[in-house]
């Protein structure tokens, strides 16, 4: 066995020397070329951008925790959609403007943020570390980026506080009014000052290869989550049942009675919604798809953004998730008219690879990225970044 590693090194060692494999690489198309494909780094400083870190959460982790954080509904579609939308435009960028100083910081919901980059709720984060919420809280708090909390975090959402910066709570709302009503009640103590409520959740998405490779593993549909504590739940006395498929604006109106914190509804894609949702007093919005995990063969976020922007006419801020993994990403969505983006698996597998400091390292490549778009652009603050800056591709 130890012969045969040796003979595998020795002719991997006799390939990268070979000049031969160098000429190969010359004849790639340039766009294969340009980026380290093939790179896991070994250490979070080594990391270039979100890619490789995935690249090295992947080496580690194992593949129903990978499943988890990968999956879509069904095919992927939306996932994919979400990613491929991007592509949708080219930056126009402006020349002979000094950029020598650029300010990436914006005020959303009365938070202020360093870079207008949120880290969306992930329910569980204790499968992928076992610091797990509380290490991702930790990093955006050193970055000055708000964390939302999910409904479904390991730990209490109380224990994050105790980490975090400013943190927003995310409601998975329960046919349990009581439920719902000790969750509300648990952020608000907390301190959470915002509400995000998930309105995409009515019922769970089809996420195949999550529940194939529990499965293959031995284990029930969850996964190894199932053994995990959920601590926004304990001490009450019935299930913790969350997803109410009976959720609708009346009970959202109910919802929003029951706290003083701010609401904002998680998961509206369409003008209509947003009209509604405006109707009915809500302070913000993030057009979501949940990254694709829900439903299948919807629109990308990205192209749901300019209908939401235009309903909601500048009167509450218009956030957006799915896919974003560059500085030119959030810079496209911002010229779009959103407040901030939202990451979840950028994050993730910061965490997955390499803990607190991996969640760190991609709020600095993200921040990083971003400011050297708007450098380029000639885009001196949040404020500059508008639609001339963008031209849609035909
Ligand atoms: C593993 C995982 C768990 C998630 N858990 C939650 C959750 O508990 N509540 C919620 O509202 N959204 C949840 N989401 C969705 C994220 O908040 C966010 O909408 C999505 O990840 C954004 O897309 P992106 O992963 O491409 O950045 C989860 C996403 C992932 C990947």
């Amino acid at each position: 066995m130890q012969d045969i590693d040796l003979d595998r090194r020795e002719l991997l060692g006799f390939l990268l020397r070979s000049p031969l494999l160098w000429a190969a690489a010359a004849a790639l198309p340039d766009a294969a070329r340009a980026r380290p494909e093939l790179a896991v780094p070994e250490a979070v400083s080594d990391a270039l951008d979100v890619f490789q870190i995935e690249r090295a959460a992947r080496a580690r982790l194992d593949l129903p925790t990978i499943h988890f954080i990968v999956s879509g509904a069904d095919d992927g579609k939306t996932m994919q959609a979400n990613r491929d939308a991007f592509d949708d435009w080219a930056i126009r960028v402006r020349r002979l403007i000094d950029v020598s100083r650029i300010d990436l910081s914006r005020e959303v919901l009365g938070e202020k943020l360093a870079v207008p980059v949120i880290l969306a709720p992930v329910g569980n984060q204790q499968s992928i570390h076992p610091d797990g919420e509380l290490a991702s809280a930790r990093a955006a708090k050193q970055a000055g980026q708000v964390l939302i909390g999910s409904t479904l975090s390991n730990f209490i959402v109380s224990e994050i506080a105790r980490e975090a910066g400013p943190l927003w709570f995310q409601l998975y709302a329960s046919a349990d009014r009581k439920l719902t009503e000790k969750l509300i009640g648990g952020a608000e103590e907390a301190g959470c000052r915002v509400l995000v409520l998930t309105v995409d959740s009515n019922t769970r998405g089809n996420r195949e290869g999550e529940r194939w490779w529990a499965r293959a593993a031995g284990g029930p549909a969850e996964g190894t989550r199932a053994a995990l504590r959920l601590g926004n739940f304990e001490g009450y006395p019935g299930p913790p049942r969350v997803g109410d498929a009976a959720l609708d604006w009346k009970s959202m109106d109910w919802i929003r009675s029951r706290t003083r914190m701010k609401l904002v509804l998680k998961g509206i894609v369409t003008r209509e919604d947003t009209e509604l949702a405006l109707a009915h007093g809500v302070d913000g919005i993030v057009v979501s798809n949940h990254g694709g995990r829900q439903e299948e063969s919807l629109r990308a976020t990205l192209g749901c953004l300019p209908e939401v922007v235009e309903a909601s006419a500048g009167r509450v801020p218009v956030l957006i998730d799915g896919g974003f993994r560059r500085g030119t990403d959030i810079f496209k969505a911002l010229a779009l008219g959103a407040s901030a983006v939202c990451i979840g698996r950028p994050y993730l597998w910061g965490l997955g690879a390499f803990g607190e400091e991996g969640v760190a390292r991609v709020l600095v490549i993200l921040r990083e990225e971003l400011k050297r778009i708007m450098q380029f652009a000639g885009t001196t603050s949040l404020a500059a970044i508008n639609a001339s800056y963008l031209e849609r591709r035909s």
